[in-house]
């Protein structure tokens, strides 16, 4: 199949990039490199053989996204464009509602004139808000979301739950994703944000290679197994093999679906530390700080519907994500700007 990804240079776009090639699909990426660099295509092309065509532009350039699906003549979309820092979001929420609930508006618009009727769309653990149990079902309700980039998931997918009841030939999954880490076993690509990384993995390799004095551990008063964090980490490629899994699902009159993507298991930030350094032989320093705000003590996923709908589950360990982000950090302890 021909397939938009749109904010395909990004961390998770490239990855699936990557799986939709290796299964015999055509990737045609649009993005903007607000957050990524241009040297992603090079490296896909590294690991597949293949270059994916790219187009440089806002997808919410009507007239530009307009003109790129006149001419490939898409069979899906998979939409992840979107800005995803939480800290950001609550200096410039405008920037992110302009940004990530209109870029979704233009595109659904597109994909209608364009009769494109199968999206897949990058949602969050993030619109449960604060969860009443864990683990989170998809049937759980759409909670309160804590800042306003969860917000503007929740609006995103709200949008696609009114396109789903006005056009029911339309086909879309929105994918929960959990804490998605680690990076492509070859090392060539992996997760590489501008400044100081707000998310636990990137501080975590950039502290064992040097680039950071020492890791702050936010809590250690929780009511979980040690006292800190506990989330459900996934691999970047099992995330990514979540797509194609989703891609493959998709039947005509498919309605909307909703899935968690997840292991099902939760890891302590400590567990994350020492497993890191065990697996890694490397020393990560660190020292204990407050909690940070908005952050709750334990989130992890029932997967057990994704297993059954879209015969996917995620194969790789936390000791996989550890080694994998490690390999590509020493590889490229500057990320794409060599
Ligand atoms: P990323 O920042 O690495 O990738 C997003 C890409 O979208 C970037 O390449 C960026 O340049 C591009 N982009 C942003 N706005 C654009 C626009 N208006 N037009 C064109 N391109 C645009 O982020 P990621 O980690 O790969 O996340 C991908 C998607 O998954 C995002 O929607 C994010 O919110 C969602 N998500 C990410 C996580 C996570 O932990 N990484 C968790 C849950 C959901
Ligand atoms: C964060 C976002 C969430 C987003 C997700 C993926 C917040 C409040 N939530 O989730 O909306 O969907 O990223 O992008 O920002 N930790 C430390 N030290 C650090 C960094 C993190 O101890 O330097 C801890 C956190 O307190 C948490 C765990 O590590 O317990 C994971 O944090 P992080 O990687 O930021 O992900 P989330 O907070 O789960």
């Amino acid at each position: 199949m021909k397939i938009c990804v749109t904010g395909g240079m990004g961390y998770i776009g490239s990855h699936t990039c990557v799986e939709l090639i290796k299964t015999g699909h055509t990737p045609v990426i649009i993005d903007n490199l607000v957050n990524s660099n241009k040297e992603v295509l090079n490296r896909i092309q590294k690991i597949t053989g293949v270059k994916p065509a790219f187009y440089e532009f806002d997808v919410r350039d009507e007239a530009k996204l307009d003109a790129c699906f006149a001419s490939e003549k898409f069979d899906a979309v998979i939409h992840f464009a979107g800005l995803k820092a939480v800290g950001e979001s609550v200096e410039k929420p405008k920037l992110y509602f302009d940004n990530n609930v209109g870029s979704s508006k233009t595109l659904i618009k597109v994909m209608k004139k364009y009769q494109v009727k199968n999206i897949i769309f990058s949602s969050s653990a993030t619109v449960y808000g604060t969860p009443k149990h864990v683990p989170l079902l998809e049937t759980d309700p759409i909670g309160q979301a804590t800042n306003p980039y969860g917000q503007t998931k929740i609006e995103i997918e709200k949008l696609l739950m009114a396109e789903a009841k006005q056009d029911p030939s339309m086909n879309i999954v929105l994918l929960r994703y959990f804490n998605p880490v680690g990076a492509h076993q070859s090392g060539l690509m992996g997760e590489d944000p501008w400044g100081t990384p707000n998310n636990l993995m990137p501080y975590i390799t950039q502290t064992a290679v040097g680039r950071r004095k020492e890791l702050t551990i936010f809590g250690k008063d929780y009511p979980t197994k040690d006292g800190t964090g506990v989330r459900d980490y996934i691999h970047v490629v099992d995330l990514a093999l979540g797509h194609v899994a989703a891609l493959k699902a998709i039947k005509e009159k498919w309605g909307l679906k909703i899935y968690n993507l997840g292991t099902g298991k939760g890891t302590s930030v400590l567990e994350l530390v020492t497993t890191f350094a065990r697996v890694n032989n490397v020393k990560v320093n660190y020292q204990f700080g407050p909690r940070r705000a908005g952050d709750v003590a334990e989130n992890y996923a029932d997967v057990k519907l994704a297993k059954k709908e879209l015969g996917w589950s995620a194969l790789y360990t936390i000791e996989d994500m550890c080694k994998d982000a490690y390999h590509w950090q020493k590889l490229n302890p500057n990320g794409y700007a060599q």
